[in-house]
C-alpha cells in the first residue's frame, strides 16, 4: 500500500492518475479521482447501496442505519454552487446517523481574513472525522488529502467535484444507474454509451468515461461541437486501457445505436469571455421528435442541472432515468461513506439477518 505521508507534493502531483490512485486506498481511504477504483470496488459499492436502500425502507431498518456512524461528524465544504451533490451527501450522512456541519461559501470562512485554503481545511479537520468538499480549483481536494496526511489528523477526504477535471462520486452514481438500467440485459459489458454536450469542461464525463474502461467491450461515442469536444488526455487514457471510442459531431447517427445517452449542459461558467455563446449547440439536444429513433430500452441520463438539451416533454418516458439517477446518488454516497469508515459489514450482517424485501 502506498502512503501519502511518505511522498513529497512535488513528486506526487506529477504522477499519472492511475498511479495516484494507489495512494488513496490507504488508511483512511480517500475518494479523489475516478482512476482509483477497480471494478470489484464499484460492484461492492453498488451491492451495498441497494442493501442500504432496502434496509432503509422500514422504520426499524432506518433506525439501525442511523446507529452505524452516530459517533462521527462530517464537514460539507462546498466552495462552488451545488444543489444535488450537497443535498444527496447531506441525506446520505443523515441515513447513517453521521452529523454534519457545512461551509457553503468561502466568504463566510476565515479565508476572507487572509487565511490560506489549506489552513481553512486543516481547521475543519480539528472538528470532524471526514471532509466532503467541492472546490473550483482542479486538484485542490488531492492537495488537501496530501496536506492532512502530513499532519497528525489525517481524516478521509471525498471529492464532491473539483474544477473541470474530476467528479468521482457522480461517476459512481452514474455507474450505479447504468448497472440498474442494464440489470436484465447483461450489465454494462458490451454496451454503447454516448456522451453529448460540453465534454471539454464537463467533469462528470471525464470521470465516468474512465470508469467505463473497467468494463468489457464498452464502446463510447463522444458527441460534441468541435470546440467542446473531449480532451486528448481522456482519449489517451482510453487508448491505454484499450477502450473503443468514436469522436463525432453527428448526434443523429449515434442516437439509434446507443444503449445509454448521457446528456450534459454547456459549462459556460468556465468561459473566459462568453465564447460558448458563439457555438451552435442546436443539434446536441433530445426532443420528443427523437424518441422514435432512440432504442426502446435506452437509458437517457443527465447529471443535472439541465438547460435546453433535454426537452421536458420526455421526462415521463420510461427511458428518461435522470430523476432516478439523482436519487441513486444518495444511496451510493451512503455506501461510499459507510465503506470509508470500514463499517460496511455491519450493514451486510443486518441485511442477511432480516432480509428486507425489494
Ligand atoms: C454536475 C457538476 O457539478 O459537475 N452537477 C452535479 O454534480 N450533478 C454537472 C453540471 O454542473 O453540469
Amino acid at each position: 500500500m502506498k502512503k501519502l505521508s511518505t511522498i513529497s507534493w512535488q513528486d506526487f502531483k506529477v504522477l499519472p492518475l492511475v498511479e495516484k490512485g494507489a495512494y488513496f486506498q490507504g488508511e483512511p481511504p480517500h475518494t479523489l479521482i475516478a482512476q482509483q477504483f477497480s471494478r470489484g470496488q464499484l460492484e461492492s459499492l453498488c451491492t451495498l447501496a441497494t442493501k442500504i436502500k432496502r434496509i432503509n425502507k422500514r422504520r426499524d431498518g432506518a433506525n439501525f442505519l442511523k446507529t452505524l456512524l452516530s459517533d462521527k461528524r462530517a464537514m460539507l465544504y462546498f466552495a462552488q454552487p451545488s444543489s444535488r451533490t450537497y443535498l444527496s451527501f447531506n441525506a446520505a450522512c443523515q441515513i447513517l446517523g453521521l452529523d454534519t456541519m457545512d461551509v457553503r461559501d468561502s466568504k463566510t470562512s476565515s479565508e476572507v481574513k487572509g487565511e490560506s485554503p489549506e489552513d481553512t481545511v486543516r481547521t475543519f479537520s480539528s472538528y470532524v472525522d471526514m471532509i466532503i468538499m467541492r472546490h473550483p480549483a482542479g486538484g485542490f481536494a488531492e492537495r488537501v488529502a496530501w496536506m492532512l496526511a502530513h499532519t497528525n489528523r489525517e481524516i478521509p477526504v471525498i471529492n464532491a467535484g473539483s474544477g473541470a477535471d474530476q467528479h468521482p462520486t457522480q461517476a459512481l452514481l452514474d455507474i450505479y444507474t447504468l448497472e440498474r438500467s442494464f440489470e436484465d440485459a447483461g450489465g454494462i459489458d458490451g454496451k454503447s454509451v454516448a456522451f453529448v454536450g460540453d465534454l471539454k469542461r464537463g467533469r462528470t464525463v471525464r470521470s465516468l468515461s474512465w470508469l467505463l474502461t473497467l468494463y468489457n467491450d464498452v464502446k463510447i461515442h463522444f458527441v460534441a461541437p468541435e470546440p467542446l469536444q473531449i480532451g486528448s488526455d481522456v482519449l489517451a487514457l482510453l487508448d491505454a486501457a484499450g477502450t473503443e471510442y468514436e469522436v463525432t459531431q453527428d448526434f443523429a447517427s449515434v442516437m439509434p445505436l446507443a444503449d445509454a445517452i448521457y446528456m450534459t449542459r454547456i459549462q459556460d461558467e468556465w468561459d473566459v469571455e462568453g465564447e460558448s455563446r458563439a457555438i451552435d449547440t442546436s443539434t446536441f439536444r433530445i426532443g420528443a421528435e427523437h424518441m422514435d429513433t432512440i432504442k426502446p430500452d435506452c437509458a437517457i441520463m443527465h447529471p443535472l442541472p439541465r438547460r435546453e438539451e433535454i426537452c421536458t416533454q420526455i421526462d415521463n418516458d420510461p427511458r428518461a432515468v435522470y430523476w432516478r439517477q439523482m436519487r441513486n446518488g444518495m444511496w451510493i454516497r451512503a455506501a461510499l461513506i459507510l465503506s470509508t469508515f470500514g463499517r460496511q459489514d455491519e450493514a451486510h450482517r443486518y441485511y442477511d439477518e432480516y432480509k428486507p424485501e425489494e
